[in-house]
């Protein structure tokens, strides 16, 4: 539609879209919120001639500087995919691995979070974890959810075909008919409905594809892809990816505000 044809008052302006804040480190546009597939731990450690349970270490290490860069930059909302539906799949050594570190990532850093004023959340189904890990869980949810500073959501046992279907089950448990599934609905009823959509998803460890990430809030996410792996990714690489996202031309499907007509 051109802008000289009439508007339906219910149209959403591109710009409405954009939740950017203005970093107060570089001065540029960054994304209020930032999902990060957090990818090459294992070929970190095998490079080092490390088992592969060294790299998820070194990775679980890794979160809090990257958490402080983008806390420096303003940006809002964090997700952190740490562990996907199909990752049960690998070896049971490596999975007990991985959750043991879940263990020590709430810890180690959950009084840290809070006293930095972190709301975390959990994408994914708590009862799919040892029933110890779920308690430590459930308490970091609890001791953060009145804090309004920085939304942390931990991605673990979170697949995005997962998260979708969960949602509509729970419209229908609702009893909700036909003409209530809405694409709200269905946004509200999704692990991460307290955060906007996706602006910015990077993944580390060289791979380019989505792995059953955020399948539903990746619509018109900004992909970024690094060959780092992830236990190297630093400081550095953020004000790197945050500056090229500065420099994305967003446009949802409508014309960029300085296009001809
Ligand atoms: C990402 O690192 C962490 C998880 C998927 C749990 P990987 O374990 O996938 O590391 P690579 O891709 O094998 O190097
Ligand atoms: C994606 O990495 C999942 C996480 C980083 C948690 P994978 O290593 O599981 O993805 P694929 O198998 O290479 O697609
Ligand atoms: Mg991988």
């Amino acid at each position: 539609m051109r802008s000289d044809q009439a508007v339906d008052d219910e149209t959403i302006a591109p710009a409405e879209h954009l939740g950017d804040v203005i970093s107060p480190i570089s001065g540029g546009r960054v994304p209020r919120h930032v999902a990060v597939i957090m990818d090459g731990n294992g070929r970190w450690a095998t490079q080092r001639g490390l088992p592969r349970r060294s790299g998820h270490r070194a990775g679980t290490e890794n979160i809090r500087r990257v958490l402080e860069r983008f806390g420096d930059h303003g940006v809002r909302y964090v997700t952190l995919y740490g562990f996907s539906t199909e990752n049960w799949t690998r070896p049971e050594s490596e999975v007990k691995a991985i959750l043991r570190l879940l263990g020590f990532f709430l810890r180690r850093e959950v009084n840290n979070l809070h006293k930095n004023n972190v709301h975390l959340r959990l994408a994914g189904h708590l009862e799919h974890l040892p029933e110890r890990l779920q308690q430590q869980v459930l308490d970091a949810l609890e001791l953060t959810a009145n804090n309004d500073g920085l939304t942390l959501n931990i991605a673990f046992s979170y697949g995005g075909r997962d998260e979708i279907v969960n949602a509509v089950r729970r419209l229908m448990q609702e009893g909700m008919g036909p003409d209530d599934v809405t694409e709200e609905a269905i946004r509200d009823r999704l692990f991460t409905a307290d955060s906007p959509d996706a602006d910015l998803i990077i993944r580390t460890g060289g791979e380019t594809r989505i792995s059953n990430f955020l399948l539903w809030q990746s619509a018109y996410a900004e992909l970024y892809f690094t060959d780092a792996f992830w236990p190297d990714f630093g400081r550095e690489d953020i004000d790197i990816a945050l500056a090229e996202y500065g420099r994305r031309k967003r446009r949802f499907g409508g014309l960029g505000e300085d296009e001809p007509l």
